[in-house]
């Protein structure tokens, strides 16, 4: 095992067998985002979270970030409904939460029901009340009833293709503790992995035993590249660009928030979960249009860094440098923008819908070249 202990102390694996749940009378239909949540508590990836959470957790987490017994936390973790569902069940009750295929994933022993005040929690917890951002937009969209209580997993989501890409925290743990590493750097990521992303890693790796490459594969805005896709790049870039016993490739099964500076903190506990001690946070970690400063996220996670007990390498903007002839950062690099190979993703995506490749400044061909062939595809 790796030195890390879990966030709050222990892993919460919550996970029962279908057969062994006995008759249940109630049942919801829940999104996939809310049935990538349970897979996130059954696992143990949300520790110390057991359930869906209850009132008081809630206004902690929303204005201190932190669950009531004072263990940082800083994105509520909430199952919505609206008012008649709730009206249906009872205080006490368990209720099957069904994805929208028909499988019952969890089992929900219903606590608490409470209806809070959305625009405060977007307000706090996006910095934002605008409906344009993703996260705001779905949290006014879902129901208006909050439902907690400890949850079960009873069957765990298909992961097709990414089967085989497929870890739990526990097993991590267990991979890192068979190959030695005791120093372990987690990295998030949405996108197919760039030359900054490669530079910012292999830093990073220069100071620790191993990188988890862990890109999130749940629900994320239309216009950010497929997980597919996005997996196939992967794949290619480890093949060949890095170390084979140094670097580990696994999905993370989460819905994206986009909530910027406290996603960073959500990243990091769960990486922490999964056996990281060191995690990355570059330049605008989680951001979605200009919603949040560039190293905003640096900020607030520095504050909690002692608690969380990880290391946070912190990036500034990297690049390639014509004139360095080489990649580098605002912090390493005296020239301009113009000596400079920076692209938005908007501009990425443009690129790679009109057929062409990314600069091998700016993405290794190899990579480029999936990108291409995957996004014409999609088009
Ligand atoms: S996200 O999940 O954080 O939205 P993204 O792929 O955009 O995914 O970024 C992954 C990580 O790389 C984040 O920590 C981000 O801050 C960092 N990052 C992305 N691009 C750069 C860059 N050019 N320079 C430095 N850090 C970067």
């Amino acid at each position: 095992m790796t030195n890390i202990k879990p966030h709050g102390g222990v892993l919460q694996i919550r996970m029962e067998s279908e057969n062994d749940i006995g008759r249940i009378n109630k049942a919801l239909t829940v999104s996939k985002w809310t049935v990538s949540d349970i897979e996130l508590i059954g696992i143990g990836g949300f520790s110390p979270l057991n359930g869906f959470m209850g009132e008081e957790d809630y206004h902690h987490v929303v204005k201190e970030l932190r669950l009531s017994d004072g263990t940082v936390w800083s994105i509520p973790i909430t199952l919505q409904v609206s008012k008649e569902e709730a009206e249906q069940l009872d205080i006490g009750e368990r209720v099957a939460l069904n994805g929208e295929d028909g499988v019952t994933y969890g089992v929900l022993t219903l606590k608490e029901k409470y209806t809070p005040d959305k625009k405060i929690e977007a307000q706090y917890v996006y910095g934002t009340t605008e409906e344009q951002h993703p996260g705001v937009k779905r949290l006014f969209e879902s129901g208006e009833v909050y439902l907690a209580g400890p949850v079960v997993m009873v069957n765990r989501p298909s992961h097709e293709p990414f089967e085989s890409f497929y870890m739990t925290p526990e097993e991590t743990r267990e991979m890192f503790s068979k190959l030695g590493w005791k120093t372990v750097v987690g990295f998030q990521t949405r996108n197919p992995v760039h030359r900054a992303h490669e530079y910012i890693q292999k830093l990073a790796l220069e100071n620790v035993d191993g990188l988890l490459l862990h890109p999130l594969v749940g629900e994320t805005k239309k216009d950010d590249i497929p997980a597919d896709i996005r997996m196939e790049s992967y794949q290619a870039l480890l093949k060949h660009y890095y170390p084979k016993d140094r670097v580990k490739l696994a999905i993370y099964p989460a819905a994206m928030r986009y909530a910027g500076p406290r996603e960073a903190i959500l990243h990091a506990i769960v990486r922490k979960n999964y056996g990281c001690t060191h995690f990355i946070v570059g330049r605008d970690h989680a951001g979605v249009g200009n919603y949040y400063g560039t190293y905003e996220a640096q900020g607030l996670i520095s504050q909690f860094e002692k608690e969380l007990g990880m290391h946070i390498f912190k990036f500034e903007h990297s690049f390639y440098c014509k004139k360095c002839d080489q990649m580098a950062s605002m912090k390493t690099c005296p020239h301009t923008n113009n000596e400079r190979f920076i692209l938005s993703g908007t501009k990425v995506r443009e690129l790679l819908r009109n057929g062409e490749c990314p600069p091998p400044q700016f993405t290794r061909p190899e990579v480029a070249e999936i990108l291409v062939k995957g996004m014409r595809k999609d088009k």
